[in-house]
């Protein structure tokens, strides 16, 4: 297939964009740069049946190529990011996914979209399954984010209705991998940075807010089932094991073997107290399970950001 990944320079689109490489597909990568790494989108151009593309996918699209499967992977995803660039992100949201929709009835293609279990907010049931509403500041600091992707979830269900496409749409909960951005404020790479370095890790409140974390490759199996599936609802992907905040730095302290502390930070205002995905639905309709085993995913994690230090 000829597939458009938005994104590519990204944490996540970089490693679908190599797993869909690898089936043997054509790819095309999009990617603005806004919170994106040039070391990946130079690794995706080493591949022959690959071509980037530097474009914001909130300006109109001029591309004239045909599309089997566009996969929106782009957005600033971090909670440094609803701070830096809160237009940006509602722009990205609103404008990215319309101009992705229109390319892809255009086509004919899937549009598998990357929404997120921030659309529960601060959820008042756990785990959160699919069916559940949330509970959503529409004005608070993550509302460029939360409510942008609330958004995009609304606008692919009208574009569903009205015109038949086929939307794809995961709720993608925290995901973990080599390639990470170092600086990118979220807290598994916050953390073993400062564990590699001996600095206190900075937790924060009193670190019993709970989060799971799903390891990158199994989260891309689960985007790729999905899109090449009949299903046309949300479905959450995540790894329901679930962990508090302490905990997790208390393992990457162990793990690194490193001598840091721990230092309690203020919270961040509508931080989520929980975060667990129901992953029936995935589990039912596609088959998927999350199998890396956090230990190990956390080792390679640890591993690529040995190899790869912040500047
Ligand atoms: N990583 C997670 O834990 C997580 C959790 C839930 C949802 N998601 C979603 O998955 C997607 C990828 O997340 P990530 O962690 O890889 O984030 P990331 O910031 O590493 O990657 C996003 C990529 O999109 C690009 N981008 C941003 N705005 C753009 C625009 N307007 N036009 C073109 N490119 C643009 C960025 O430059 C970057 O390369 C995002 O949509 C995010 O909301 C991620």
């Amino acid at each position: 297939m000829q597939i458009l990944v938005t994104g590519c320079a990204g944490f996540i689109g970089y490693h679908l964009s190599q797993r869909l490489l690898a089936e043997g597909h054509t790819v095309v990568g999009m990617d603005d740069f806004s919170s994106g790494q040039k070391i990946n989108s130079d690794a995706l151009r080493q591949q022959p049946r690959f071509r980037f593309v530097q474009h914001n996918v909130a300006e109109p699209l001029t591309i004239t190529d045909h599309f089997d499967q566009i996969y929106n992977m782009a957005c600033p995803a971090s909670p440094a990011d609803f701070d830096r660039r809160r237009l940006h992100i509602l722009a990205t949201c609103s404008r990215g996914p319309w101009n992705l929709a229109e390319l892809a009835l255009r086509c004919d293609a899937r549009l598998f979209h990357a929404s997120t279990s921030e659309v529960y907010g601060d959820p008042l049931v756990n785990p959160q399954i699919e069916s559940y509403w949330g509970n959503v500041s529409c004005n608070g600091p993550r509302s460029c984010y939360d409510e942008g992707k609330r958004f995009a979830e609304a606008l692919l269900a009208a574009y569903r209705r009205e015109y038949g496409l086929k939307t794809r749409i995961a709720r993608i909960f925290n995901t973990y991998g080599p390639r990470m951005r170092a600086d990118d404020g979220r807290a598994l790479p916050n953390f073993i940075n400062q564990a590699l370095t001996g600095q206190p890790l900075t937790v924060h409140g009193q670190g019993q807010q709970t989060r799971s974390f799903c390891y990158v490759d199994d989260l891309v199996d689960g985007i790729i089932r999905l899109t090449n599936s009949a299903v046309d609802e949300p479905v959450n992907l995540g790894n329901p094991v679930e962990i508090t905040v302490l905990e997790i730095a208390e393992e990457i302290i162990r793990l690194c073997n490193s001598s840091s502390t721990v230092i309690h930070v203020p919270r961040p205002q509508d931080d989520p107290n929980i975060r667990r995905p129901d992953i029936t639905r995935a589990q039912t309709l596609l088959g998927w399970d999350p199998t890396v085993e956090r230990s190990v995913g956390l080792a390679r994690v640890v591993e690529w950001f040995r190899e790869h230090p912040p500047r």
